[in-house]
């Protein structure tokens, strides 16, 4: 495992990197007028209406809503993870990525290196064992698999004996730690597959990193798998991403099935975008990572009682991390098959139908929900409102989400205002990028919000005009703390640029947040001047919002409680304004 990238290395590299020579090498862009254009790589279009700006380092196309940075570009178009994104930018600038290279993790590194070595091995040894065993071949090919997708697989053979890894691999230490050898006593240890067809299962650098094994005909348990260990962590990783990403270069859907078979069956028919949870409930993080490298996911799950559950547990694992523009829906198969019989049965073309036709998120959910009450009635009403509001506020904010309180108020015949309840109309006037509506005085002191965290991302120098005081970082005033913080980091590494300071929030909550507001322009902000004038009166307004705030909560506890000395000095302070 390599050290960390230290944080100034990635802050100097986007900072200097130009977004339009990165999307340029890879989607050749046009000039039209301040900006570049293309057609969209992210989806089909005839007419081009993805843009690059230089001048805000951020593309966006109309027509789909793909959009960001330079770093997030890569990241979608070549899926990748940040940090493959960032080595993947390092090259392209001819610069050697650093790691901060403690000892701590160069101890760390050389152990794991070493599992992955015994791992590597051990696959290429049961590889070799496959093509021997004429029983394990005659297996394969009777479930329908062909050379080449064995091959393409890794698919191997562990033979029948109780030492061969053992007696093959000289590094008895790291095959017991690695879960391919189990130690019974001080001096008694063996392999744990044995006689059995073998899955590896490979990181997304392609590593392997544990194995299932399938038994051969029938037998109890029908599949081992390796246990977690130092480089496997089973709710993380997928059978099957790596070697779809190698099949489809350019990922946009991906299906997730349930069994290693499924996967394999479903790419030896043609469908190479299939991958596997590891015999466990779907994960967020397994979910996440799928989405950084497609915009769809498709689960697909039997469709008895078991697989419906399935399917509740990979929605309630996809809400919190859905946002515009990702699509998630569900496949229920018929009775008795899997994706693997199937397939076989129908063929590519009419399994990729059934995929066309899955039943979306949001239908699935109000689906279930409804299903066994009776929304005709006031009581059902209220029973469907008790089940999906806490379902529905775990969807970050967006449009979607909108969309969902609608179909809901439809339903349940309450207005969205009171479903979802002051704080979230709150919420979201103080991040839509539309359009202000009718001006009253609270909207403008929110848009206050919205314009300083705004200006002080396209122009980071502002930061040095005025203070932003300490306090804001603990109200509870939505946007102040964001705005602190962006505030500390800008004066605490001076040079940034936009990007990069963009790139700093990656994965957090406000990331989205800030990535609409840079896209964004402040109006009458084109110059030096107006954009300091604009940006010191956004300031006043939040201070003396903050002050407004202030002054409630110190005049409720007074009443409630009391206030302390410095509290009643402070209470003083502002009842003088
Ligand atoms: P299934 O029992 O549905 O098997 O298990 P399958 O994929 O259809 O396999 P074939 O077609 O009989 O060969 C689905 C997944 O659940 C996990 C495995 O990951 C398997 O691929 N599983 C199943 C286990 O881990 N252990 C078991 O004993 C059974
Ligand atoms: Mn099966």
């Amino acid at each position: 495992m390599a050290g960390r990238i230290p944080q100034s290395f990635i802050d100097d590299l986007i900072s200097r990197a130009d977004i339009v020579e990165v999307i340029n090498a890879r989607v050749p862009l046009k000039k039209k007028g301040r900006e570049y254009q293309a057609c969209c790589p992210f989806h089909n279009e005839k007419t081009p209406s993805f843009t690059v700006s230089e001048a805000k380092q951020f593309y966006h196309c109309f027509g789909c809503g793909a959009h960001g940075t330079a770093i997030g570009f890569l990241m979608e178009y070549e899926h990748l993870d940040f940090v493959d994104a960032i080595e993947t930018l390092a090259a392209e600038y001819h610069l050697e990525v650093p790691r901060e290279d403690s000892p701590w993790t160069r101890d760390t590194r050389d152990e794991k290196q070493e599992l992955y070595d015994v791992l590597e091995s051990a696959s290429h040894l049961y590889q070799s064992q496959l093509r021997q065993s004429d029983r394990a071949i005659q297996y394969l090919k009777q479930r329908g698999l062909s050379g080449e997708i064995a091959k393409r697989y890794k698919l191997g053979y562990a033979p029948n004996e109780w030492s061969y890894l053992i007696d093959n691999i000289d590094n008895i230490n790291a095959l017991e730690k690695s879960g391919m050898v189990i130690r019974k006593s001080a001096d008694k240890q063996y392999d744990r597959f044995r006689d059995r067809i073998m899955f590896p299962i490979l990181d997304r650098r392609g590593h392997t990193i544990a194995f299932g094994g399938r038994i051969i005909d029938d037998g109890e348990p029908k599949y081992l798998n390796s246990p977690e260990t130092e480089i496997f962590h089973k709710g993380y990783e997928l059978y099957g991403f790596y070697e779809a990403r190698q099949a489809v270069r350019k990922l946009t859907r991906i299906i997730v099935v349930e069994g290693y078979m499924d996967v394999v069956a479903l790419a030896q028919n043609g469908i190479e975008y299939a991958v596997a949870s590891l015999g466990t409930a779907t994960t967020k993080d397994q979910i996440q990572k799928l989405f950084r490298s497609v915009h769809q996911i498709v689960f697909c799950y039997d469709g008895d009682n078991a697989g419906r559950k399935a399917a509740w547990r990979a929605l309630e694992n996809t809400l919190p991390i859905i946002r515009d523009g990702l699509e998630a829906s569900f496949l229920f198969l018929p009775e008795g098959e899997d994706p693997d019989s199937l397939v076989r049965k129908e063929g590519k073309t009419a399994f990729e139908q059934r995929l066309d036709q899955a039943t979306p998120l949001s239908e699935f959910l109000f689906k279930a929900l409804t299903q066994e009450i009776n929304i005709e009635t006031m009581e059902g009403k209220a029973k469907l409102e008790n089940k999906a509001k806490p379902l529905l506020g775990k969807i970050p904010e967006s449009i979607f989400k909108d969309l969902m309180y609608q179909r809901l108020s439809e339903l349940v015949g309450i207005s969205v205002e009171k479903l979802s309840g002051e704080s979230k109309q709150q919420e979201t006037a103080s991040i839509s990028v539309q359009p202000a509506p009718p001006r009253s005085t609270r909207k403008i002191k929110q848009n206050a919000t919205r314009d300083a965290i705004a200006l002080l991302l396209h122009h980071p120098e502002l930061a040095s005009v005025c203070a932003i005081p300490d306090t804001f970082r603990d109200t509870s005033l939505q946007g102040f703390a964001l705005l602190h913080q962006l505030h500390e980091t800008i004066l605490n590494n001076p040079g940034l640029s936009s990007s990069a300071l963009l790139e700093r929030w990656r994965g957090t909550n406000e990331f989205e947040i800030l990535q609409k507001l840079l896209q964004r322009d402040v109006q009458g902000t084109d110059d030096k001047q107006a954009q300091e004038a604009v940006y010191k009166d956004a300031v006043q307004q939040l201070l003396n919002k903050y002050k407004d705030e202030r002054y409630e909560v110190l005049d409720a506890k007074l009443r409630e409680s009391g206030l302390s000395d410095t509290e009643m000095q402070e209470y003083k302070e502002l009842l003088k304004r």
